[in-house]
């Protein structure tokens, strides 16, 4: 197996098995923000995947949501980490959360991670290597049309005032058989790749929800670009992930949305 997948899978482990008590012990809830939530675990896992990281990698950087980050000048490889994906879902014990890593090589998504600890599910994929859950291949789903299509959002927790996301959420809803908002879009993305939705989309995702799940939903066959049509790189303002074959429906929704949005 790939050596960094490897690594990704084994950290992943130690940081779920933290989340996974977590769920069950009573936690100290703090806010980033009017919405954004933050506990004790958020920062117990970054701690322990960012220092595993860094015994074992001494020349990759590093970001870390909760604030890590190591600078490693012309560093060809980067993690994006995020270790607790789906914070609000976790404070609340609603089950859908996860730790997700992500490796970038020059800026291109390679190896991902991403661990749902209730559930034991464990989505991994290394590029030219497939996609897996819990080692099972996995592929995006067959579904030829957004009218016959189950879809995937979120929203922002911070500066939620100023997203325009229900518009599209409306038009999408009204298009196919349903919009879900899960809450954890590194988990969103997993679901791509391993076909319980057809797409997803979102605005303003950062690096680590989503590096992980973009080399998951490629390798699995799918799609994932910005609204142009280009590969998605993370970090970008929007993203859209499918199955391929809904994917330029997608777009167009979003196109048209998002003139409606600027007009308005
Ligand atoms: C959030 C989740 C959510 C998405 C938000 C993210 P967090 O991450 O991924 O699904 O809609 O935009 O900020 O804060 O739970 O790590
Ligand atoms: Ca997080
Ligand atoms: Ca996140």
């Amino acid at each position: 197996m790939n050596p960094f997948l490897q690594a990704a899978i084994e950290i992943a482990g130690e940081a779920g098995a933290i989340l996974r008590a977590g769920y069950e012990a009573p936690k100290k809830i703090e806010y980033k923000g009017e919405v954004d939530l933050i506990t004790d675990f958020d920062r117990r896992s970054e701690e322990v995947v960012v220092s595993r990281l860094r015994e074992r990698f001494p020349d990759h950087a590093i970001v870390a949501e909760e604030g890590s980050r190591r600078e490693a000048a012309n560093a060809r490889y980067c993690w994006h980490v995020d270790p607790l994906d789906g914070t609000t879902n976790f404070a609340h014990g609603y089950p859908c959360f996860c730790v997700s890593l992500g490796l970038l090589e020059d800026g291109e998504p390679i190896v991902g991670a991403v661990l749902n600890p209730v559930y034991g599910e464990l989505f991994t994929a290394a590029r030219g290597e497939g996609a897996y859950l819990n080692n099972r291949p996995i592929r995006v789903s067959s579904v030829a049309s957004l009218s016959q299509s189950l879809v995937a959002t979120g929203f922002p927790t911070h500066h939620r005032k100023k997203s325009a996301n229900i518009n599209y959420y409306w038009e999408f809803t009204l298009r196919s058989h349903g919009v879900r908002r899960d809450g954890a879009a590194a988990l969103d993305l997993c679901a791509v790749a391993c076909g319980r939705f057809d797409g997803f989309w979102e605005f303003g995702l950062q690096s680590w929800d989503t590096a992980a799940g973009t080399i998951l939903v490629r390798e699995a066959g799918g799609m994932v670009t910005d609204m142009d049509g280009k590969p998605f790189q993370p970090g970008a303002r929007v993203v859209i992930a499918s199955n391929g074959k809904i994917h330029s429906e997608m777009r167009e929704i979003i196109a048209r949305v998002s003139e409606q949005v600027a007009k308005a």
